[in-house]
């Protein structure tokens, strides 16, 4: 038998995925040896409409859990693998379902909107789900007189409100990679490169938001850097999505924008950064770790993410 040290990882997993009619599904925010090697890399937005409509057996997540859940809740008849069952979300795990239940109840006749970085008994609770592709425009479907609850991150939440000018109150949560921006670090670096652009996701805290040439999820990013005329960004998200950004413009120049405590000048996802090529290879041939969720947890998950893609049609380009 072959020592785990002298598989070719590459290889076996391409057998692999052949065999068992695998797709690779990838976040913007992963390694990238592991975006090279995905069938499909995007944001959210764009992993729950593959993850809805493909004909594989199998889809491989190379995310974090929310996303997994969110592909089985989409794809329920096939198998969802997660390479590290522990890549888990900062945000999502600063909402509860039990104090969230309690919430909604304390503020009755608002619809519950919620960002799909959270579990499975959020998605259950909610009316809608959201991204931060859409986030804006599913809540400007919803009837103007119509009183919102958003969660987990108040950060998007703020946004949002900013954005629509409707009635939200908002869920007190945050992610840990997009709160530690410096924006004094941020200010250095843009006087120290003339002519540079900030480009932010919306759930960063306000005073970076602020100084954004422009706001967007991962994708909304990248779209921006290749439409831009622009030859320097800094980049206030995880640095994961700057491989893209280069792949797409070899010419420009990206930098990550630093957070307030760095010892690496870069806010990487330890959550994101747990998944691996090998336990990508020994997630392929064992089979596991599975995603599985009880089929009435699935249905209840389904309505609000299907309400969602409904409004949400133009397919986000990805890899
Ligand atoms: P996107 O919706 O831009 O993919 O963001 C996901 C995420 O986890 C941001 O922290
Ligand atoms: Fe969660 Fe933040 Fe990591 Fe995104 S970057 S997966 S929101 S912890």
């Amino acid at each position: 038998m072959k020592e785990q040290k002298d598989i070719d990882y590459i290889r076996e997993i391409n057998k692999i995925r052949k065999e068992k009619n695998v797709i690779i599904l990838a976040h913007y925010y992963q390694l990238r040896e592991i975006q090279d090697l995905a069938d499909f890399v995007g944001d959210s937005l764009a992993l729950s409409q593959k993850a809805a409509s493909n004909d594989s057996d199998i889809i491989l997540f190379a995310g974090v859990k929310f996303m997994a859940e969110t592909a089985k809740i989409l794809a329920p008849e096939k198998k969802v693998l997660l390479p590290d069952i522990n890549a888990g979300c900062s945000l999502a795990d600063s909402c509860k379902a039990e104090d969230f239940k309690k919430f909604i109840d304390e503020n009755p006749g608002r619809t519950v909107v919620t960002y799909v970085n959270t579990t499975a008994e959020i998605k259950a609770l909610s009316d809608i789900s959201c991204t931060s592709s859409n986030a804006v425009q599913i809540i400007k479907s919803l009837p103007e007189n119509e009183k919102i609850i958003f969660a987990p991150d108040r950060n998007l939440g703020n946004y949002v409100m900013n954005e629509t000018g409707r009635d939200i109150i908002v869920w007190n949560g945050t992610c840990h990679v997009h709160e530690e921006f410096s924006i004094e670090a941020i200010l250095k670096l843009k006087s120290e490169n003339p002519g540079s652009k900030v480009i932010v996701h919306p759930e960063c805290e306000l005073p970076v938001r602020l100084v954004a040439d422009y706001i967007g999820s991962t994708a909304g990013l990248l779209d921006f850097t290749k439409r831009d005329n622009g030859e320097i960004y800094i980049i206030a998200t995880e640095p994961g999505i700057i491989h893209q950004m280069k792949k797409a413009n070899p010419d420009k120049k990206f930098i990550p924008a630093p957070p307030r405590d760095s010892t690496c000048g870069c806010s990487e996802c330890n959550f994101m950064k747990m998944i691996t090529i090998e336990k990508i290879y020994n997630c392929l041939k064992d089979e596991e770790p599975e995603i599985i969720l009880d089929s009435k947890l699935i249905s209840d998950a389904r309505r609000p993410i299907f309400r969602m893609l409904d409004i949400s049609k133009t397919l986000v380009t990805g890899k």
